[in-house]
C-alpha cells in the first residue's frame, strides 16, 4: 500500500468485478443499439479502458476534459471545458463515463451541455458515488461503488495529478493536502 494512503476501500479485484457488472448491464440495455461513451478526462480514463472492454456490441468512444478542482481537495463549483468532443452527438445515444460523483456539479453541467446538442439520450455511468454529498439531483443510471465522504485516490483518481497509477482505490491521508 502507498504510504500516503490510509485505507484501501476497493481492491483491484473488487473494482474489476464491479466494472464487469456495469458492462453487462450496459450491454443488455443497449442491445442492438449504438452507444457513444464519453469519457471525462482525466480521472475516468482507467475506468473507461476497462468498461469499454466489458461492453458487448456497437460502442464508440470520445473524450472530453473538464476541470472542477484545482490542486485542492474540494469542489470549486466552476466547470471549465478544457477539451471538447471530436464529433457530433446529434441523434446518438450517449453515456457519460465518470470516475466519481461528488457534489454532482460537474455532471449537472456536462449533462445540460450535451443535451443541448441534440442527442437521442444522455445517460451517466459513474464508478464511484460519494455518499450524501450530492448538492444537485443528477440521475445516474449506472452506479458502481458507494464510497464514504473522504478524499479518494487511485484507479485514475488523483490528488494534484498524483496517485492515478494505484491499482486500487484508497483514502488519501489528509496530511497530504492540509
Ligand atoms: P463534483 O463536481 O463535485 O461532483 O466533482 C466531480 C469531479 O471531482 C470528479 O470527476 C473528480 O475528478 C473530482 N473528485 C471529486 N471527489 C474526488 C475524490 O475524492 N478524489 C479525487 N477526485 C475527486
Ligand atoms: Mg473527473
Amino acid at each position: 500500500m502507498h504510504e500516503d494512503v490510509t485505507k484501501i476501500l476497493f481492491s483491484a479485484e473488487e473494482i474489476d468485478a464491479c466494472v464487469k457488472r456495469m458492462g453487462a448491464q450496459i450491454s443488455a440495455d443497449f442491445a442492438g443499439e449504438k452507444v457513444l461513451l464519453i469519457t471525462v478526462l482525466k480521472g475516468a480514463f482507467v475506468f473507461m479502458a476497462d468498461l469499454v472492454r466489458a461492453i458487448e456490441g456497437d460502442v464508440e468512444i470520445d473524450f472530453m476534459a473538464v476541470s472542477s478542482y484545482g490542486a485542492e481537495a474540494k469542489s470549486s463549483g466552476i466547470v471549465r471545458i478544457i477539451k471538447d468532443l471530436e464529433g457530433s452527438i446529434e441523434g446518438r445515444h450517449v453515456l457519460i463515463v465518470e470516475d466519481i460523483l461528488d457534489s454532482g456539479l460537474t455532471l449537472r453541467y456536462l449533462s445540460k451541455n450535451l443535451k443541448s446538442r441534440g442527442p437521442l439520450s444522455v445517460g451517466v455511468a459513474t464508478l464511484l458515488l460519494k455518499e450524501g454529498k450530492q448538492e444537485t439531483d443528477v440521475t445516474c443510471k449506472y452506479v458502481g461503488l458507494r464510497c464514504p465522504d473522504e478524499f479518494v485516490v487511485g484507479y485514475g483518481l488523483d490528488y494534484a495529478e498524483r496517485y492515478r497509477n494505484l491499482p486500487y482505490i484508497g483514502i488519501l491521508d489528509p496530511k497530504v493536502y492540509s
